[in-house]
């Protein structure tokens, strides 16, 4: 009897708690002016619903909700979603210095790398301390390994046509971006471009992660659940989320095999000596707490991911957009032929960059 009591006492105030909530996000709450579906401003499940159950279909909305309700919208009962290309740089500059959205980013799970740092101040430290491997100089004296590394994916791929093989260029072009991201970070390859499969096992745990990721947002403790459950359990209440904690032990051995190699001047051969990872654990700017093992590892999984996924599916779109659009096709190739009369000797990326349809085509293929 007194076991019933105390449950109902619960609903009720469980009830009261959801009423009172839902109140207050529709007419007290700072974005309870905005426009946009009740349901949205109500829960963030309303975006749960077309990213976890229709798989990645929020973004899709937007236009929509925005011919309903106008330029500003509220997406969710913390999110505005803005329609006006001026207001971007408003949004996105050096001087604003505004906390991340901590729910957002929940999907990464551990806030300790740059991308998900909520806190502006701390994010600005972090920041900094990547910003040398960002510059025109870095970039460009990393130039020669890029090179390398596309020239033996072109050489897989003369290989596929001389065999008549198809080239799965989804893979291929994550091969060689992994494999050059990784040589920034860790400043060795993963060396997928030498794979069989191209890479295709190595990405299953990613596109896991992808997966898995709205539902983190929704629920973020779910990950930590899936990590505390023994191996058996969490392959199979979800083999996703096991792929991606089996994915995390490789690359954080990775950083632990870096951080355990000797200083720069007896670098073992075949090892970039500067890459991010030593970077960061020798950076003097950097305050002790900012060093740590699981801090300098979550930046380096968090960076292989920013900086594989983004370029490798940019470099799909061009080639299938520039494939599928001949009269592009033969502008672009006409381009290149001009400038680059000997195909055994690639300008600096400084002098393709300056090719005006090259870059519109990059551009595009970015937008
Ligand atoms: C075409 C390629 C790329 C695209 C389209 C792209 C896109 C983006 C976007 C939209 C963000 C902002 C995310 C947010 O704050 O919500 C971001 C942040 C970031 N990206 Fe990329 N990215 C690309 C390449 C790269 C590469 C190659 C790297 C690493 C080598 C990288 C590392 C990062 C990092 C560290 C952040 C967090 C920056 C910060 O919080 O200040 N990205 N990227």
């Amino acid at each position: 009897m007194a076991l019933t009591h105390h449950l109902a006492a619960a609903a009720a105030a469980l009830v009261v708690w959801l009423v009172g909530l839902a109140i207050y996000r529709l007419h007290f709450h700072p974005l309870a002016k905005f426009p946009g579906p009740k349901l949205a401003a109500l829960t963030t499940w309303y975006e749960g619903y077309y990213d976890v159950v229709l798989k990645g279909k929020y973004t899709f909305q937007f236009g929509r909700m925005h011919e309903k309700y106008g330029p500003i919208v509220r997406i969710g009962p913390n999110e505005l979603h803005v329609l006006d290309h001026e207001y971007y740089n408003e949004l996105y500059n050096q001087t604003n210095r505004l906390d991340k959205y901590a729910w957002f980013y929940s999907m990464v799970g551990n806030p300790v790398a740059t991308f998900p740092t909520i806190r502006a101040d701390v994010h600005r430290l972090r920041r900094g301390a990547l910003a040398p491997f960002f510059s025109a100089k870095a970039v460009s004296d990393f130039h020669p390994r890029i090179q390398a590394l596309t020239d033996r994916l072109t050489a897989r791929m003369k290989q596929c046509a001389e065999r008549d093989e198809p080239i799965p260029l989804f893979f291929a072009y994550r091969c060689l971006t992994v494999d050059i991201i990784s040589e920034y970070i860790f400043g060795k390859q993963l060396g997928l471009l030498d794979r069989a499969d191209w890479g295709r096992d190595f990405y299953s745990a990613w596109r896991s992660l992808w997966d898995l990721s709205p539902l983190i947002r929704q629920l973020p403790f779910l990950m930590d659940v899936f990590m505390g459950m023994p191996r058996w359990m969490t392959k199979l209440t979800s083999p996703k989320a096991l792929e991606v904690i089996d994915m995390k032990t490789q690359t954080d051995q990775m950083t632990r095999e870096v951080l355990a190699s000797p200083p720069p001047d007896k670098v073992r051969e075949g090892e970039n000596q500067r890459n991010i990872v030593r970077a960061l654990a020798h950076d003097e700017d950097l305050p002790a707490s900012e060093k740590t093992f699981e801090r300098i590892s979550e930046e380096a999984n968090n960076l292989l991911a920013a900086g594989f996924e983004t370029t490798a599916a940019v470099l799909t779109h061009m080639t299938y957009l520039v494939l599928a659009h001949p009269e592009v096709h033969a502008k672009l190739r006409k381009e290149l032929e001009d400038a680059i009369p000997d195909p055994e000797n690639i300008p600096s990326w400084q002098t393709l960059e300056k090719l005006p349809y090259l870059f519109a085509c990059v551009k595009e293929s970015i937008r």
